[in-house]
């Protein structure tokens, strides 16, 4: 459904022209930007003059494919970017964060607070012994103090590495271990949708035999009681009373790691994204400029999480480098009423607004009587990403929250690129829905078939990037040859997305969906290896195997095949108790719509699961061959089930 649904997309032919008012007052007004930008290593060269060098670079790229060294010789500091920079002139007294907490408590951060707290947080730190490259651990809510966690560790060169407040603590601690943490910061707890999660008995039980760990600081966010070890655990606002505010920045090589970021893959365990200082943050503050079209009095909102790539990349270091004011939300969009979003808009002046097609559809849902009775016209820019955006979704968000008036930027990217890649740039760029439209100026992709040949127009393949790029991450942590393996290797010469896509006649670009087997559930990069070791972890199980099923809201959902061992018996209680375990293992985000439950999963002669055949069977279509099967049967059986299950 999804696929046909993505097909018919070449034949949306609406063209979307920029306003001429917007066109004339854009950033970028220039359309010429994307030849001159043929020439990518002077492009880049002159966009890393956008920051403050503490040393320039002696060479803007090395090239020792696959691996790049971006601003060769360069030395800077992210967080002196984000924030000392702006304080010598009208910035100083700007807000950079407007936090609004899911109670409607609200704190605004100048640049010049945002500087002096994590320049305090950054000592403390540093008394904790953290120095530049050991890892700290944020696990945390959507509070100033997971932005500020962020910028300190930046400041003293120790790469923080974000787990989102959804994972739990068993996936919290192969990261910590895969990190080798020193130190974690945390909080007492989240506030969703009213309740409570317990962040801190998360962290308590992450690192029940875990040794590198040596502190971990609790930021007091909903006050209910929580266990400290007296040794190991400190108050956040204790721990920062009196503390100077004076921290030298820590000058980095470009080169040096700014982060480490988990994302899922093809097998069971995520790998750990590294993004450097200087290529990074030039990524991202170019994009975050150029696509946003930014002006210095704009309110800008992402409404992703710190623990993903959108919110390190579109809610911290882009619109901060850039000193933009940045709007930030702990909550539910339903929370306590349907229209949260277009109230918070509507009481900031929000003008930009970055969110994510699963919200959008969850919108429509609701109906538009929720936008229409809030004043959104301070918007001038929408933004989507992290999954395909349907025409349908496209259109709704363009007329009901953009008034007709406000282009929006379809960004296409990944964990592992660090900035969008594709994406128009709203002043010269021609919009149509459901499109991603075209690279960014100095990146370049194809569109190839699996011996890396290009496919002609109008046909689909696998996506790949064709020339390194600056925010391109360095490696896989600890693991060069993953890094290689994964990303370099299926495709010869050139990056590989995991994603399948098509060009038109235009050469505007339609993403079709991950070709590997990750399953994006609402925008959330979920692996199927990951799923299936949580699901055979259960002492029922035998064998699972996992696919997403298109789902009209979340983009997709995980539907598991689970073979249960001989002698046990199939009961429906089981289903419950093996979600249950997957949102143990994993976290709620993994949590599998549907579970069957089978005596033996369909195989070839060969032994291996035949994925695209449990996919067919997932998503109601028609069989397809089965000759190659060791049982047909065993397909027959389940396709009969599972239609006696609708
Ligand atoms: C998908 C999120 C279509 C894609 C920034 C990619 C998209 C994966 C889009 C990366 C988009 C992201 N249109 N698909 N605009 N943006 N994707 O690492 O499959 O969480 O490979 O990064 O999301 O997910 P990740």
């Amino acid at each position: 459904m999804e696929e046909k649904r993505r097909e018919g997309l070449l034949e949306e032919k609406r063209l979307f022209f920029p306003p001429s008012e917007f066109h004339s007052t854009a950033v970028i007004q220039n359309p010429e930007i994307y030849e001159l930008a043929h020439e990518r290593e002077t492009f880049w060269d002159e966009r890393g003059k956008r920051l403050e060098w503490f040393k320039p670079w002696d060479k803007v790229l090395e090239w020792n494919h696959p691996f790049a060294n971006w601003y060769v010789g360069g030395k800077l500091n992210a967080a002196y970017n984000c924030l000392d920079r702006h304080l010598k002139g009208a910035r100083r007294n700007k807000a950079a964060l407007i936090f609004e907490g899911e109670l409607g408590d609200r704190r605004v951060l100048t640049y010049q607070d945002l500087q002096r707290e994590v320049s305090q947080f950054a000592n403390v730190l540093k008394s904790f012994g953290v120095e530049k490259g050991d890892r700290v651990i944020i696990y945390m809510p959507m509070i100033p103090e997971a932005v500020i966690a962020m910028l300190s560790c930046a400041r003293l060169g120790a790469p923080h590495c974000v787990v989102f407040g959804g994972f739990s603590s068993d996936a919290l601690k192969d990261r910590v271990l895969d990190a080798q943490a020193k130190v974690v910061v945390t909080s007492d707890g989240s506030y969703r949708r009213g309740n409570i999660i317990p962040l801190k008995e998360n962290v308590d039980q992450a690192l029940r035999d875990v040794s590198c760990v040596e502190k971990v600081v609790v930021v007091q966010r909903t006050s209910h009681p929580v266990d400290m070890q007296s040794e190991r655990d400190c108050w956040y606002h204790e721990v920062i009373k009196n503390v100077s505010s004076v921290c030298p920045a820590e000058p980095m090589e470009a080169d040096d790691m700014l982060f480490i970021l988990y994302t899922s893959g093809t097998t069971g365990k995520p790998k750990g994204v590294v993004h450097t200082v200087g290529g990074y943050l030039v990524g991202v503050s170019t994009t975050h400029e150029w696509v946003f079209d930014l002006k210095e009095e704009d309110v800008y909102w992402c409404t992703a999480d710190v623990g993903w790539i959108t919110g390190h990349s579109y809610l911290v270091y882009g619109p901060l480098s850039n000193g933009a004011t940045v709007v930030m939300y702990e909550g539910a969009p339903d929370y306590p009423e349907k229209d949260r979003y277009w109230e918070i808009i509507e009481k900031y002046r929000v003008s930009i607004l970055y969110t994510a097609p699963t919200a959008i559809r969850t919108f429509m849902k609701w109906g538009e009587q929720y936008p229409s009775s809030r004043d959104l016209t301070s918007l001038r820019l929408l933004g989507s990403v992290g999954e395909p955006i349907n025409p349908e979704a496209w259109m709704w968000y363009y007329k009901h929250i953009g008034g007709e008036r406000c282009p929006i930027v379809d960004t296409w990217w990944q964990t592992e690129t660090g900035m969008i890649m594709m994406t128009p740039v709203p002043g010269i760029t021609p919009l149509k829905p459901g499109s991603c439209t075209v690279p960014f100026p100095g990146v370049r992709v194809e569109i190839v078939d699996p011996s890396g040949n290009p496919v002609p127009k109008g046909e689909g393949g696998y996506l790949v990037i064709c020339d390194p790029w600056p925010a391109m991450l360095k490696t896989v942590y600890g693991n060069d040859k993953r890094y290689v393996d994964t990303y370099w290797s299926d495709i010869p010469g050139v990056y590989f997305t995991g994603d399948e896509a098509k060009w038109d006649e235009d050469g505007y670009f339609w993403i079709i969906g991950r070709a590997d087997d990750v399953i994006n559930v609402s925008g959330h990069r979920i692996g199927t290896a990951e799923v299936e070791s949580a699901l055979v972890d259960h002492p029922s199980v035998a064998e699972a195997a996992c696919v997403g099923k298109t789902h009209e809201i979340k983009g997709q959902s995980v539907f598991a095949f689970v073979s249960i061992k001989e002698g046990i018996e199939i009961e429906d209680s089981l289903i419950h108790e093996l979600k249950a375990h997957v949102v143990l293992k994993i976290g709620s985000l993994a949590r599998p719509d549907d579970i069957f439950l089978t005596a033996e999963l369909p195989k070839t002669r060969s032994g291996k699961i035949m994925r695209r055949l449990l996919k067919d069977i997932a998503e109601g279509r028609t069989m397809g061959d089965t000759t190659t099967l060791a049982d047909a049967a065993v397909v027959n059986f389940l396709k009969k089930n599972i239609d006696a299950q609708k």
